[in-house]
């Protein structure tokens, strides 16, 4: 068996959290990250006959019976994912009931998936039937996307045209445009399912007054994702209470979804 701590995933998952923790998108234990692994690959450090302990969760995850995912723990920090990926993160793999998780490494002080494991496993089920090639569900508190959902819309349309227009690439970034879900109680199935069903249009869902979902088929892919949006909010606070000489047009935005031949979210633009 090899070393699971020098497993390229383990790395670039400390890599990615400690980035996120850097960046100020995750105070204290705010956010979580999972990333669904292949067996084969996991196979190569970790023997997937023993399971360490069963942690129930209440929500149907039949669909993923079987699939294994590298998770955030509750209550942790991101900051310390990479000096201590055993006990700030656990390898865990669906029953085949879909009624609780198989832990097979990590949360190596008792500790479980983090709280948002609902709407984490919800979305990998439908962005999984969008895309085969996803893998990443990213959930992070960054300043300006959350400042935002204060001052700004939350009209999902006119809150993504906002952030398409403060840096010319956002649009190529994010053609599919960021779904909102106005204030709700986090942690829970319900906005499990809510997340999951705003993320069968976009690959960036707002939770407003709480923070963002950002999923990719790889950790850069959705670490990219929330950078970008989370740039383009800065700069609109930086803007928005000066008067605006100029912008970016609907026109120009159309010459630029023309030239990079993008997918716009149909009838945004
Ligand atoms: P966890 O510590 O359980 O991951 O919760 C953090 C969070 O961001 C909840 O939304
Ligand atoms: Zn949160």
């Amino acid at each position: 068996m090899k070393n699971i701590l020098e497993a390229p995933f383990v790395l670039e998952f400390g890599k990615i959290t400690a980035n996120m923790y850097r960046l100020g998108w995750d105070e204290r234990n705010g956010g979580n990250l999972s990333l669904l692994l292949d067996e084969e690959v996991v196979s190569k450090y970790l023997d997937l006959n023993k399971v360490i302990r069963n942690i129930p969760f209440s929500f149907d995850g039949k669909e993923l019976a079987g699939r294994i995912f590298m998770v955030t723990g509750t209550g942790k920090y991101f900051r310390n994912v990479a000096d201590d990926p055993e006990r700030n993160t656990g390898i865990v793999r669906i029953s085949e009931d879909g009624t609780y998780a198989e832990l097979l490494w990590g949360y190596n002080d008792g500790g479980k998936m983090t709280m948002e494991f609902p709407s984490h496993m919800m979305a990998h089920i439908e962005r999984l039937k969008i895309d085969s090639e996803h893998r990443v569900v990213m959930h992070c508190h960054p300043n300006n996307i959350l400042a935002m959902t204060f001052v700004h819309s939350l009209d999902e349309r006119e809150f993504t045209y906002t952030l398409w227009q403060m840096i010319t690439e956002s649009i190529v970034v994010f053609p599919d445009g960021v779904n909102i879900l106005p204030w709700m109680m986090c942690g829970n199935n319900e906005i499990g399912a809510a997340t999951a069903e705003k993320l069968k249009t976009a690959r960036v869902c707002v939770w407003a007054q709480h923070g963002v979902y950002g999923v990719g088929k790889d950790l850069d892919e959705a670490f990219g994702l929330v950078e970008t949006v989370e740039k383009a909010a800065e700069v609109y606070l930086k803007i928005a209470n000066m008067p605006w000489k100029q912008t970016i047009t609907e026109d120009q935005l159309r010459i630029v979804a023309r030239d990079f031949k993008l997918k716009v979210r149909e009838g945004w633009l």
